[in-house]
């Protein structure tokens, strides 16, 4: 069942004066209320000449210095990501009739931080980190399944995968974070947080 915020966005979250506390409220919601992948986002990016391309991935983590993914360096995104930090990401979750949307630059996460965090992946996703080349063209699926059972041979103790170079995650810190909300008849809210030169957090309605 879709769910609107009958108090509305100005009412209940204009006291709020940092967007990662009311991010944390929606994605609390979000985590009870969504059937599947509560945390997948659209991730935008664009390459040097400026073309862009989307794709979805799943937030492993966030707090005020940002938001952050995990995925193949050498990926379509890694690469675009190599030529062009600035990216956006986009969360819609149907069932609660938002979206948030955050720009920003993305940064590399240091290497522990990559390494604790594919420690608790399952042994096939961190086997799969090392036999997918992620985004380049397969000859045949068999191709890729060999791949795999090589990586299991040549790493068969499963408490023992070492994090491959080209594996690790990206941290977004937001420029921008904007809040939407359903309204009726499309008369919808907006609330954009922007930081200023100064680093603090100015608010603005938006029109729908
Ligand atoms: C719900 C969902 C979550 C996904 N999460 C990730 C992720 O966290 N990391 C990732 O590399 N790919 C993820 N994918 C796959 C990507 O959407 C994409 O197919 C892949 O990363 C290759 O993108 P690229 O060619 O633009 O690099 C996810 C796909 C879906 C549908």
């Amino acid at each position: 069942m879709n769910e609107k915020n009958s108090l509305g966005l100005d009412k209940c979250f204009l006291d709020l004066d940092n967007p990662f506390e009311l991010f944390e409220k929606w994605f609390e919601e979000a985590k009870s209320k969504e059937i599947n992948d509560p945390n997948a986002l659209a991730l935008g990016t664009a390459n040097k000449k400026g073309i862009p391309s989307v794709r979805m991935v799943l937030l492993k983590d966030f707090d005020k210095n940002g938001f952050v993914f995990y995925t193949n360096l050498n990926s379509q995104k890694g690469n675009e990501i190599k030529e062009n930090p600035n990216a956006t990401m986009c969360f819609h979750w149907k069932s609660l009739l938002r979206q948030i949307r955050i720009n920003g630059r993305l940064k590399q996460v240091d290497d522990k931080i990559a390494d604790n965090y594919y420690k608790t992946r399952a042994y096939e996703s961190r086997i799969g980190a090392w036999a997918s080349k992620q985004s380049s063209i397969l000859k045949s699926r068999e191709e890729l399944l060999n791949n795999l059972e090589n990586f299991k041979k040549k790493y068969n103790d499963i408490k023992n995968v070492p994090r491959p170079d080209h594996w690790s995650g990206w941290n977004l810190k937001p420029s921008s974070i904007e809040f939407w909300l359903d309204g009726d008849n499309r008369i919808h809210e907006r609330l954009k947080y922007t930081l200023n030169e100064k680093n603090i957090w100015i608010k603005t309605l938006l029109s729908p």
